[in-house]
C-alpha cells in the first residue's frame, strides 16, 4: 500500500507502506493485518487512479483482447474498479474487513478471501494484477517465488502478469526518514517505517481516530514488508514469464535504487 505524502511532507517523496502476514516473527502485533486500517484505508491512502491507469495502459498495450483479470490483494477494490470494461473480474485477498469495502465498491467483482502466496482457483486468467507493493508483503522470497507459481498456474499462455514492487532503496530511505503525519478527514495517521537486515521493514501505523471534542481512538497496526534486489526478481520470473516492460516511476530501467518497480510479463507457452 501507499500514500502520497506530499501535501503533508513536501520535502518526500510519495510513498508506499506495508502489509504484515501473520507469519512474521518480527513484528509483534496479534491484529491480523489490515483488519482496524480498512476502515480507514481509502480516505488515508493515495490517489488510486494512477495506478489503475498503468494496469489499464498494460492491459491495452499487451493483451487487449483480454476479459478476464484477477487481482492478488485486491484490497478495497480500487483497482478492480478501474477494470470494469473487463467482464470477469476477481479479487483475491485475505482481509475479510478489506474485502467487505470491496464488495460495496465493485459488486460486479467475484471477491475471495485467501491466502496469495499459494492458491488455486481451478481456472485460468487473461490478466493477474498484483500492484501498490503487495508482493513486499510477503515476507521471504520463497514465499514470492511460490506467488510466481500459482500466477504462472493461473494464466492463459500467452496472458499477462503485471506487478510492481517496493525497492530495497525505497525501503531503506523511508526507514532513514523521520515517521510521517498525515491528517485526513478529522483523524491523524502516524506512519514509521524501521528496517531490519535481509531487506525486511515494519510498517508502523497509528490511527488517532477523532471520535468527539478533543477525544481520539488509537489504532495501532504493524505491518511488514520485504524487498529483494531488481535481478533477484528477473532470475525468479526467468523461465516462465517473459519480461515484456520494467519501468521506474520515471519510466526509465529501474534500478535497486528506485522508489518503485514496475513490471509487466507474458507467460511463456
Ligand atoms: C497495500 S494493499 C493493496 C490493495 C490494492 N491492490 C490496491 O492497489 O489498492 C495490500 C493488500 O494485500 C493484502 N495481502 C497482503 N498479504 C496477503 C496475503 N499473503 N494473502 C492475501 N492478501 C494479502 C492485504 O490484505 C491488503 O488488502
Amino acid at each position: 500500500m501507499a500514500r502520497d505524502v506530499s501535501t503533508a511532507r513536501p520535502s518526500r517523496a510519495p510513498r508506499t507502506p506495508a502489509a504484515t502476514s501473520d507469519r512474521a516473527v518480527w513484528h509483534g502485533t496479534a491484529v491480523p493485518d489490515y483488519e482496524r486500517f480498512a476502515r480507514f484505508y481509502d480516505a488515508a491512502m493515495d490517489d488510486p487512479r494512477p495506478r489503475g491507469a498503468r494496469v489499464l495502459r498494460s492491459i491495452e498495450g499487451y493483451l487487449p483482447r483480454a476479459a478476464s483479470v484477477l487481482e492478488l490483494g485486491c484490497g478495497t477494490g480500487s483497482i478492480l474498479a478501474q477494470l470494469t470494461a473487463l467482464p470477469f473480474l476477481t479479487g483475491l485477498d485475505r482481509s475479510p474487513e478489506m474485502l467487505a469495502v470491496a464488495s460495496q465498491k465493485v459488486p460486479a467483482a467475484r471477491l475471495l478471501e485467501g491466502d496469495i502466496e499459494e492458491f488455486w482457483l481451478g481456472e485460468r486468467f487473461d490478466v493477474v494484477v498484483c500492484v501498490f507493493d503487495t508482493l513486499n508483503h510477503l515476507l521471504t522470497f520463497e514465499a514470492w517465488q511460490s506467488m510466481f507459481d500459482a500466477v504462472y498456474d493461473h494464466l492463459v499462455d500467452d496472458g499477462l502478469f503485471i506487478f510492481d514492487v517496493n525497492t530495497l532503496g525505497e525501503l531503506r530511505r523511508l526507514s532513514e526518514e523521520p515517521p510521517w503525519v498525515f491528517e485526513f478527514d478529522d483523524h491523524v495517521l502516524i506512519m514509521d517505517v524501521t528496517s531490519a537486515e535481509d531487506g525486511l521493514s515494519q510498517w508502523d501505523i497509528r490511527i488517532f481516530e477523532h471520535v468527539g471534542g478533543s477525544r481520539f481512538d488509537l489504532h495501532h497496526e504493524q505491518i511488514g514488508e520485504l524487498a529483494v534486489s531488481l535481478q533477484r526478481i528477473r532470475t525468479a520470473l526467468e523461465p516462465r514469464f517473459t519480461l515484456l516492460e520494467e519501468a521506474s516511476d520515471s519510466g526509465e530501467t529501474p534500478t535497486d535504487g528506485s522508489v518503485k518497480a514496475y513490471f509487466t510479463c507474458r507467460r511463456a507457452p
